[in-house]
């Protein structure tokens, strides 16, 4: 059997992030063994990692983070070296609806992950790490005052999923602090990109356009969120797991922040130009509808010690990474097409119907 300088388990590598982090790293560390631990649930989607499943590098497990045996299974199977955690329910609108789901995976899920990397690392912690991506919402929100969420800013959550991540980040730290588990902790910003689930809102808007279906925008579309292009993000991971010094936090972001509505106009415009509609031709599907309960005003990330500290920075400039994300959807029909008529999923396409 071949054996490997590192054998990483990303957690969630089906998702929408973790197929891109999963992509970088069995593309840019072929002397790793990148085990991608997914339990497909409606978001996890093999299709996202079509150009890598076939890498001598690679393996995929289909299991549940909250099964301790399994974990235990796969730390000893695969002598896991390093952690990259991302698997999550990761959606607020799902969160408001179904909180229990969101405590189960991604607060015990979490605590199982942790206890599975203890157990097999528990005599010596040299060379391991355990690497949890987590998210700015955890911080609450802003008013429109031109402050920016860092790394010391007091946690508030407001929803279930933010207050989830929260707590998981929690256990996280306290397994560094009572057990010295090499842990890093990141918070990032809203993502766009290839491969997100079209119930987020850019591949929600952009394949309704498409078709000609309404723009539901929650409120007035006056909240403001900072948007990351997705290949970033998978880049600030890639430096932090072997950079990143342990037991610290640093918070990623694209200094990107937008209200809403006016994203939703550039989203319009870049989809109407690529289909060779008219200008304005879709801003008549601007539907305005009931604000989702509790949505925070403003998120903003201040990224600044990533800068400073590792040399990290946004890649692409918005207009760009909107433009070839959009591109991206309208070019991979198909990708999207199974995903809404339910060919994989039908519970989606159940709700995605009835929308
Ligand atoms: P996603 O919903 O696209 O993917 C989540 C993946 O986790 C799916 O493949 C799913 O099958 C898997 N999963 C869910 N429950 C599981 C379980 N019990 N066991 C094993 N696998 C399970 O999510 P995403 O948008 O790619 O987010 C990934 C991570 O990044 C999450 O932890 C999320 O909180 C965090 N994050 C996301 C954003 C964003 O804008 N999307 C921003 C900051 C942080
Ligand atoms: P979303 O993509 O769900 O990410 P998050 O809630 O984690 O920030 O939503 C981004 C913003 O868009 C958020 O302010 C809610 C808003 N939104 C709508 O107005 N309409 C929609 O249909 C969706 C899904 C989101």
């Amino acid at each position: 059997m071949q054996s490997f300088k590192r054998n990483i388990l990303i957690t969630g590598g089906a998702g929408f992030i973790g197929s891109h982090v999963v992509r970088l790293f069995v593309n840019k560390y072929p002397d790793y063994q990148i085990i991608n631990l997914d339990k497909l649930t409606y978001a996890g989607n093999l299709a996202n990692l079509e150009d890598v499943e076939k890498s001598a590098n690679y393996r995929f497990v289909k299991a549940d983070i909250c099964d301790i045996e399994a974990m235990r299974q796969l730390f000893a199977e695969y002598h896991v070296d390093g952690v990259i955690h991302l698997a999550a329910e990761s959606h607020v609108d799902r969160s408001i609806k179904d909180p229990f789901t969101f405590a189960q995976t991604n607060v015990m899920g979490t605590l199982t992950l942790l206890q599975a990397a203890k157990e097999a690392w528990g005599e010596s912690y040299e060379g391991k790490r355990f690497y949890h991506i987590s998210t700015d919402e955890v911080y609450g929100t802003l008013e429109f005052d031109g402050t920016f969420f860092t790394e010391t800013t007091k946690y508030d959550p407001h929803s279930p999923y933010s207050a989830s991540k929260a707590s998981s980040d929690h256990f996280v730290r306290a397994f560094h602090d009572t057990y010295g588990m090499p842990v890093v902790v990141t918070n990032c910003s809203n993502n766009y990109g290839p491969y997100q689930f079209p119930e987020k809102l850019i591949p929600l808007f952009i394949n309704n356009i498409r078709n000609g279906k309404s723009l539901p925008v929650y409120g007035k579309g006056e909240n403001v969120r900072d948007w990351l292009y997705v290949v970033d993000h998978a880049r600030a991971i890639d430096l932090i797991f072997h950079e990143g010094k342990i037991a610290e936090t640093y918070n990623i972001g694209g200094f990107n922040e937008w209200k809403n509505i006016d994203l939703i106009k550039v989203i319009i415009k870049t989809v109407d130009k690529l289909l060779g509609n008219p200008e304005g031709h879709s801003l008549g599907l601007i539907t305005y509808v009931t604000d989702r309960a509790g949505h925070d005003l403003r998120y903003a990330i201040d990224s600044t010690k990533l800068k400073d500290e590792l040399g990290w920075e946004p890649s692409l400039q918005f207009e760009e990474g909107i433009e070839k994300t959009v591109r991206w959807y309208l070019d991979n029909q198909g990708w999207m097409d199974r995903i809404t008529s339910g060919e994989y999923e039908n519970y989606y396409a159940e709700m995605y119907r009835n929308r």
